[in-house]
């Protein structure tokens, strides 16, 4: 029994939270009368001791006292004698663990946030220094239309300020404190919730006793906002790991993100990246795992719900390593210029600014002109060359209304510099995201 029930192991995690709630929740009861101030003077001092050698590493914690709510408890009586059994008054394990694991969560939610805002900023670096450099656009990895390194850094950019306003939204949306809502049903003792909430850095109670003691819904919110977070690193580390590559050389990792091979002298493996990759394997299982033991269970608290904290503790925890690594490869990442430039200009990257030319210098509706550049790009291919090395017999063997004028657009430096749509890849347009961004990173 002791075995399958103990949450110890793990939950030794929420002490900090756990003496916190405990803390408040005594001068709550001491100033509303329910208990003696000398008592809940006692009980609070007793809890720093407590805390003070759980941080030192000298506490001994019990697998038969369950978990850490009993552990701290029996330990403050050890301390404080018998005014230690009245901190347990007007509450149960069950808003306590739901408000510790609240008060966890939300430190996780925003260490994220302050780990997703180091990359947007490694990554606006980036972008800023490479405003202009011209690469390839890809779609399905096929050569697409030239971009800029700095219009690639802040696509990333944007993504993970996405993922900062979910964890956002998922804090302001957790932030009540279900403190005070006992075992299901609320107390009978004349409790102050609100006392209790503000203490504990809650914008109030919760309205629901049911819901507050029964919903885990603040944790899967952390992992799904997790999970897409994930995905989005899995996604970047997947291109660096390509990117890196003999065959792309478009990116040097730098060794302190990169090892060598126990066996080929060569190789320089981008195992960060890889790992990163990966992260979102687990994130996501921890999601879909905490899904699973919620779904089915009636209200109010099961003890199934004990199973929440190590998805979570395991997401977070891998989470921010993820952050971390990538802040510092992104950090330290060098990007070979003239392999993204020779890499841009071939694959007939400009076709499409070939087509724009014949819609706008010749009058040609789009249809027509995509059908003369597939033409160009044929006989362009037949002759083992690229766009621009065509001269302007071929051009015009094709169609008679092709200028001299078709070469300027023809280069990758002018392609990008000629998307200056809103949000588009020219380098003054990647230079007004920057500046924006660098506003709102302060
Ligand atoms: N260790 C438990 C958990 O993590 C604490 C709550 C136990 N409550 C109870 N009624 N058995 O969920």
């Amino acid at each position: 029994m002791e075995a399958i029930n103990a949450s110890i192991d793990f939950d030794k995690r929420l002490a900090t939270q756990d003496i916190a709630g405990s803390r408040a929740h005594a001068a709550m009861l001491a100033a509303q009368g329910i208990i003696e101030p000398n008592d809940a003077q006692a009980i609070r001092e007793g809890l720093l001791t407590v805390l003070s050698e759980i941080e030192g590493g000298t506490f001994e914690f019990s697998t038969a006292l369950e978990d850490i709510h009993m552990n701290v408890e029996a330990r403050l009586k050890e301390i404080v004698g018998p005014a230690a059994g009245r901190l347990h008054t007007a509450r149960s394990r069950n808003d306590q663990v739901a408000t510790d694991f609240k008060l966890w969560t939300r430190d996780q939610m925003d260490a994220a946030i302050t780990g997703l805002e180091a990359l947007q900023k490694a990554l606006l670096a980036q972008a800023e220094a490479g405003a202009d450099w011209v690469m390839p656009g890809f779609t399905h990895l096929q050569t697409a239309q030239p971009v800029t390194w700095g219009h690639h850094m802040m696509a990333y950019v944007e993504m993970f300020g996405r993922d900062v306003s979910r964890f956002r939204d998922a804090r302001a949306r957790m932030n009540e404190s279900p403190l005070g809502s006992a075992a299901l049903a609320g107390t009978g003792f004349p409790i102050d919730r609100d006392m209790t909430a503000q203490a504990l850095g809650f914008d109030r109670p919760t309205a629901n006793s049911l819901d507050a003691v029964a919903d885990r819904d603040f944790a899967l919110e952390f992992l799904s906002s997790a999970s897409i977070c994930a995905m989005h690193l899995s996604r970047f580390a997947e291109e660096l790991v390509i990117w890196s590559s003999a065959q792309f050389r478009f990116v040097t990792l730098s060794d302190r993100f990169s090892t060598g091979s126990s066996i080929m002298p060569q190789k320089k493996n981008p195992d960060a990246a890889e790992l990163i990759r990966a992260k979102v394997g687990r994130i996501f299982g921890a999601n879909v795992a905490l899904m699973m033991v919620m779904k089915g269970l009636p209200l109010a608290y099961s003890k199934d719900m004990q199973e929440d904290k190590e998805q979570v503790f395991d997401a977070a925890d891998n989470l921010m390593l993820a952050l971390a690594a990538m802040t510092g490869m992104v950090s330290d990442m060098s990007a070979n210029t003239d392999n993204l430039r020779a890499a841009a200009a071939s694959g007939f990257s400009t076709a499409t600014d070939l087509a724009d030319w014949l819609v706008r210098e010749a009058g040609l509706p789009f249809r027509d002109a995509h059908h003369v550049t597939g033409a160009l790009v044929a006989l362009a291919e037949k002759k083992g060359c690229d766009l621009p090395d065509l001269s302007l017999t071929d051009m015009t063997s094709v169609h008679e209304a092709i200028t001299d004028g078709i070469f300027d657009v023809l280069t990758v430096e002018n392609s990008v510099a000629s998307r200056t749509s809103y949000g588009g890849t020219a380098p003054a347009q990647v230079r007004a995201q920057v500046s924006r961004w660098k506003e709102v990173l302060g």
